[in-house]
């Protein structure tokens, strides 16, 4: 069978800094290689204040907004945009809670992390919000859609 294009989403995927730091940039990759999505885009970048601002920019009102800002530009991040069928959900499953502790096992928060201010990781929560982020953190012609050669189980 094979999805029909609708269905394919995008989702913008980010190993904040203390993934970086704590090496957990090849882990986090490999979850979603072998769920069996497709990576489209992929950079190692410091992020500027006024990105990590426009990023967050729903939160803006937030008491953790300043130190949520302070923590994305600490260090570098790990961007990356992914695609597939039902992607954006699936990610956000894939990456679990937005406190690890409560993150179930098995999940990338849930195994990895113990902060939600050094959670890990950050994913997209609609496919709108998807397109958005890719369009923020990536130029144009940074992102490739490839048609997989051989492994035609990859959507
Ligand atoms: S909410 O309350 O539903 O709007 O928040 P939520 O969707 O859970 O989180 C939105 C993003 O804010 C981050 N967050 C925090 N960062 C630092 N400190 C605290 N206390 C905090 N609470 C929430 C959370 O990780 C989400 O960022 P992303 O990058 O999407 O994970």
């Amino acid at each position: 069978l094979v999805a029909s294009m609708e269905q394919v989403e995008q989702t913008y995927i980010m190993v904040k800094p203390d993934g970086v730091q704590r090496g957990l940039v090849g882990e986090i990759i490999s979850r979603f290689e072998k769920k069996g999505f497709k990576l489209t885009g992929l950079k190692l970048f410091q992020c500027p204040k006024d990105l990590a601002e426009e990023h967050y920019k729903d939160l803006t009102s937030r008491p953790f907004f300043p130190k949520l800002i302070t923590y994305i530009t600490s260090g570098p991040v790990v961007c990356m945009a992914w695609e597939g069928v039902g992607v954006v959900a699936s990610a956000r499953k894939l990456i679990g809670s937005t406190d690890p502790l409560q993150a179930e096992p098995g999940t990338i928060r849930g195994d990895l992390a113990v902060q939600t201010g050094r959670n890990v990781v950050h994913g997209s929560d609609s496919p709108e919000n998807g397109k958005r982020e890719i369009a923020l953190w990536f130029k144009e012609g940074e992102v490739c859609h490839w048609t997989p050669a051989l492994a035609l189980w990859i959507s």
